[in-house]
């Protein structure tokens, strides 16, 4: 080969060389890429439902919180508002428009507040013909079914990171097409819009909503959650058997939290954390930032507790024993090291054991055993002996030394 040639060849493969890299950077985001870790932040529903203080100077005065009180920080991200936002109607051109009253400002304007402040924007939308409220029949918001293509476009030309998908008032149309419709039509945007499946675990979308079309970063595993103790158990039973299912880019959704909104006290606050952290669910606060307290603020920022579930190798705790009332779930972290959670759901005080063995842990060596609310080291050889109060759970990270 001469040098001309030489050359030639040099600049082809250069060429080449850039386009590929380019092309590769505008690549669509993969839902790992999209979703490495569980999704954080917050969501208005819980404390808020339909009423009319939820509007654009909630939603900014909460991205204002996520500053002030350290939450951005902590890792959370996501402003996200739920049903109640848009208008009755679509406009001439079908397009979904915000509710007036609510949002004088607009969709576009609250995402660039939001995103000004380094945070992301989520919206939420029914699989359905109307979303879930009000509660009367073919007289509720417009939903997405048959929109699918015109809604994802409308949101990404507002800026909208993250869609929470309802399943109301869905036609009884096979949910996996529905899904899978507004699955395509995210992708299409070419945007990296995070997408949450909300169909209450009625379809099991566990089973098939990591997969094309639907391709979903999150799925709900139960029914709503309530501000009761009850609640919180139920849907902390019916998750923690699924561990199986999740990974980076698809998670298991046991709904959002309800730390700090009243109906619970901080101990069974702190095991609803401490259980939604090790189960890798979304740490989604469903709390008026504004009015926050202090006791429920201090669960929300640990940050010991918040790098458990947000772990990057992904694995959502797995239950290795349920005897007598108490749980004890074992999380394996990317360092080598897992996190045990033992919560003890009965109304009367437990004295628990843990032995070194039954956590899978090795004879030979010695561990730290650290106390993730108490922030304080032990060592020995990892097995945990704990006094759980009712309704109470511990949580620890262990290390080999
Ligand atoms: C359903 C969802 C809730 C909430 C409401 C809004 O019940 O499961 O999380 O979004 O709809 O109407």
């Amino acid at each position: 080969m001469n040098n001309v040639a030489r050359k030639i060849l040099w600049s082809l493969a250069l060429v080449l060389g850039v386009v590929a890299t380019s092309s590769h950077a505008d690549a669509a985001q993969t839902a790992a890429e999209i979703a490495p870790t569980p999704q954080m932040g917050f969501n208005n529903w819980n404390s808020t439902h339909c009423r009319a203080e939820f509007d654009e100077a909630m939603i900014r005065g909460i991205a204002d919180k996520f500053i002030e009180l350290g939450l951005k920080d902590a890792g959370y991200t996501y402003v996200n508002i739920d049903d109640c936002w848009a208008d009755w109607k679509r406009d001439a051109n079908g397009n979904l428009k915000p509710n007036p009253a609510r949002f004088p400002s607009g969709i576009k304007a609250l995402a660039d507040y939001i995103h000004a402040k380094g945070l992301k924007f989520g919206l939420y939308s029914s699989a359905g013909s109307w979303t879930c409220e009000p509660k009367k029949e073919n007289h509720g918001f417009p939903g997405g079914l048959g929109h699918e293509k015109q809604d994802a476009a409308l949101y990404a030309a507002w800026g909208v990171d993250y869609l929470k998908y309802d399943n109301c008032n869905n036609e009884k149309i096979d949910a996996k097409q529905r899904y899978g419709a507004m699955g395509e039509a995210l992708r299409a945007t070419g945007k990296p819009i995070f997408y949450s499946l909300c169909e209450w675990g009625e379809n099991k979308a566990w089973l098939w909503a990591s997969a094309p079309p639907v391709d979903g970063n999150s799925w709900r595993t139960t029914g709503d959650i309530e501000d009761t103790y009850a609640s919180m158990l139920k849907l902390f039973k019916q998750n923690v058997v699924l561990d199986a299912y999740a990974r980076p880019g698809h998670w298991n959704d046991p709904d959002m939290l309800e730390v700090g909104n009243g109906g619970m006290s901080d101990v069974e606050y702190r095991s609803h954390f401490s259980l939604w952290a090790i189960m890798a669910a979304p740490l989604l606060i469903g709390t008026d930032l504004r009015k926050v307290t202090p006791e429920a603020l201090h669960i929300l920022t640990n940050k010991e507790v918040i790098a458990v579930d947000q772990d990057a190798l992904g694995v959502q705790g797995k239950r290795i024993r349920v005897r007598d009332g108490v749980h004890v779930i074992v999380k394996p972290l990317h360092d080598g090291s897992r996190a045990v959670v033992v919560f003890n759901e009965g109304r009367s005080a437990k004295e628990v054991k843990v032995a070194a063995d039954e956590l899978g842990l090795d004879k030979e060596k010695t561990y730290t055993v650290r106390d993730l609310w108490e922030h304080a080291d032990a060592q020995g050889d990892g097995a945990i002996r704990v006094r759980l109060a009712p309704h109470a759970s511990a949580m620890y990270r262990i290390r080999a030394l």
